[in-house]
């Protein structure tokens, strides 16, 4: 049976629902102006495109659950930290980074969490660059701090990201994953990262030429 809000506390989520597509628009807002600088001044491009999701009420319920928490308002705001989500897609591993700093040096965001699944990736595989950021959203009597949860992952990184996700849904928990399926998409993710690697490698290559 599905786990939901009561009607009360559905209310109340649906008010906490403003500040979190608040949060999302305002570092979505950030990345877009970040790209303009990086087109126009500084001749680099180490963004492909970025994708933002809001959890639904449904999935909120449900993880809270599965936390063995009340399925409250307040405890969506004070125990989840994903609710918003922006994902970055990245050319290179070494793009990945470098968003990763330029985030962190702006002065009014707060970087609570890192995780860095590309120099230590997830026993399945697993690669990507997790940031939770408190992004600060000024309504006229408060501010609120809301989390977002940034994953920062090259093409290939989100194109294994993706597959392993549906498999994962479709068995659905990873334990119930075929081993021999598991086992093929562990070393998929781990000739993937070579294959980041390599492709930087040239590129790295030919960019130096073109500049000398
Ligand atoms: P969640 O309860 O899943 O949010 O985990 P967590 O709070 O411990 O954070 P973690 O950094 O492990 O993962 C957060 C998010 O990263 C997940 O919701 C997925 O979007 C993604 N993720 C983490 N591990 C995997 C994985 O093994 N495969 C895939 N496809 N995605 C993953
Ligand atoms: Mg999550």
């Amino acid at each position: 049976m599905a786990i939901l809000f009561s009607p009360e506390e559905f209310a109340k989520l649906k008010d906490l629902m403003i500040y979190f597509n608040c949060a999302l628009r305002d570092i979505t807002t950030r990345i877009d102006i970040l790209l303009e600088d990086f087109r126009n001044f500084q001749h680099k491009d180490p963004v492909e495109h970025i994708k933002t999701r809001i959890k639904s009420p449904e999935s909120i319920a449900g993880k809270l659950a599965r936390l063995n928490y009340d399925i409250t308002a307040k405890n969506a705001r004070d125990k989840l930290y994903d609710i918003a989500g922006l994902r970055i897609i990245c050319p290179y591993a070494r793009d990945i980074y470098y968003i990763a700093d330029v985030l962190r040096l702006q002065p009014d965001l707060n970087v609570t969490t890192e995780k860095d699944y590309i120099s230590r990736p997830k026993p399945s595989g697993y690669r990507s660059y997790h940031m939770i950021i408190d992004v600060p959203v000024y309504f006229t009597r408060e501010t609120y701090k809301i989390p977002v949860e940034v994953q920062l992952r090259t093409q290939a990184m989100d194109f294994w990201a993706t597959l392993e996700h549906s498999v994962r849904y479709k068995y659905q928990e990873p334990g119930k994953i075929p081993k021999r399926i598991s086992d093929e998409l562990a070393a998929c993710a781990d000739r993937i990262a070579e294959l980041d690697e390599k492709m930087f490698e040239i590129h790295d290559e030919v960019f130096k030429i073109k500049t000398v």
